[in-house]
């Protein structure tokens, strides 16, 4: 490609937004033109407004930028990534959108509007197609594409190759890492030596968002799939990583051998996107796998790794929080917009 594609963070200091960072820098398809965060931070050099927490280094690119607010005639790009709070989002997405963004965002706010897309590619690429109802419902030149929760989207690769089996209803039982409530979302005093036993509203996510992402579009609207979602999400003193024990129940019954098969044969065939993992489904065969500290980081942190697959049907999936479940998900569906000439 000639020219790059300019991509603007919105919430670039919080912990999503720092994954951006981490995702798009030396992207072959984008680069970074703006970072925009609250008043608190704008005007500042991001050095200074950022606290940056990753392993990796802050990449030299963007330490000097200045941060701008989060409003379009300050935000220069053809494609914004929303890392922002669901509330502001709300607001704010669609203020984009009108002024012709591409807008790839994290946020809850929109996922379960009726005319935006909740994708994740490997899953239900074919719902991008909604973009064309959502200009037209709404009149924007730009666009809002969602990603899922961070716990759905560790799940729901694993269920897409189990719907060949009939699948009918799914329980979870989730163990999910503190970085999914961004670096103030939890005290250490709460988390350390403790489990929490609820994690406020994500239940909810976790028992609808599935049913959209396996829906089927049918040119206008999808119609969502019929299956019995039954979620309990406790918080666990993890960084990254969450952790999720499914029970699948089957008409057609699988065998745990069955099932390992669907698992490995699960191949989208995107074929070429940069931030694409291959294999998207990781099978372990040790008992004690996966772990968060040894496999979140599988596929650059994009791949689902599954294991103890058992009668039932039991097993266990696990993925990045903050990676494939928020800033690499967007960025992989932006990267398919791009592809299907969206973007
Ligand atoms: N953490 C995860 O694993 C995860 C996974 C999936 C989805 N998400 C979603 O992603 C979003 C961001 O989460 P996070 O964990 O990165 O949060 P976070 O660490 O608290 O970061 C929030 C970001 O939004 C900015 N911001 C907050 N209020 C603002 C306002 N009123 N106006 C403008 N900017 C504002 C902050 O800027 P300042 O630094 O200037 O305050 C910061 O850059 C949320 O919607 C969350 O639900 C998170």
């Amino acid at each position: 490609m000639s020219e790059l594609i300019k991509a603007g963070i919105l919430g670039a200091t919080g912990a999503v937004g720092q994954r951006f960072i981490e995702a798009l820098e030396n992207h072959p398809w984008f680069e970074i033109t703006s970072l925009a965060a609250s008043e608190r931070s704008a005007g500042k050099k991001y050095e200074k407004a950022a606290n940056w927490r990753l392993e990796s280094r802050l990449p030299d690119s963007v330490k000097d930028m200045e941060v701008v607010p989060v409003d379009p005639k300050k935000v220069e790009a053809d494609v914004v990534f929303s890392a922002l709070p669901s509330g502001f989002a709300m607001t704010v997405e669609a203020d984009f959108a009108k002024e012709g963004f591409a807008v790839a965002s994290n946020a809850s706010a929109y996922r379960m509007e009726k005319d935006v897309p909740l994708v994740i590619p490997e899953v239900n690429s074919d719902h991008l197609g909604l973009i064309d109802v959502q200009q037209d419902n709404r009149g924007w030149d730009g666009y809002i594409v969602t990603n899922p929760n961070c716990s759905t989207i560790v799940m729901v690769p694993t269920l897409k190759p189990l719907m060949q089996f009939g699948l009918e209803s799914v329980t979870v039982a989730t163990m999910q890492a503190i970085s999914g409530a961004g670096y103030n979302g939890i005290a250490s005093m709460a988390i350390l030596d403790n489990v929490v036993p609820y994690i406020g509203g994500e239940e909810e996510k976790v028992e609808t968002e599935p049913l959209k992402l396996l829906g089927e579009f049918d040119g206008t609207e999808i119609i969502d799939a019929d299956i019995d979602i039954s979620a309990s999400c406790n918080r666990v003193p993890v960084m990254d990583g969450h952790t999720e024990n499914i029970w699948a129940k089957m008409s057609q019954d699988p065998t745990p051998e069955q099932v390992k098969e669907a698992f490995l044969n699960f191949n989208p065939g995107l074929g070429d996107l940069p931030t694409e993992p291959d294999p998207v489904i990781t099978v372990r065969n040790e008992p004690d796998r996966p772990q968060p500290r040894l496999d979140r980081n599988m596929g650059k942190g994009m791949g689902i790794s599954v294991g103890r697959i058992r009668e039932g049907i039991r097993y266990t999936a696990m993925g990045h929080n903050t990676v494939r479940g928020a800033a690499g998900a967007s960025v992989l569906n932006a990267e398919l917009l791009h592809k299907i000439g969206k973007l």
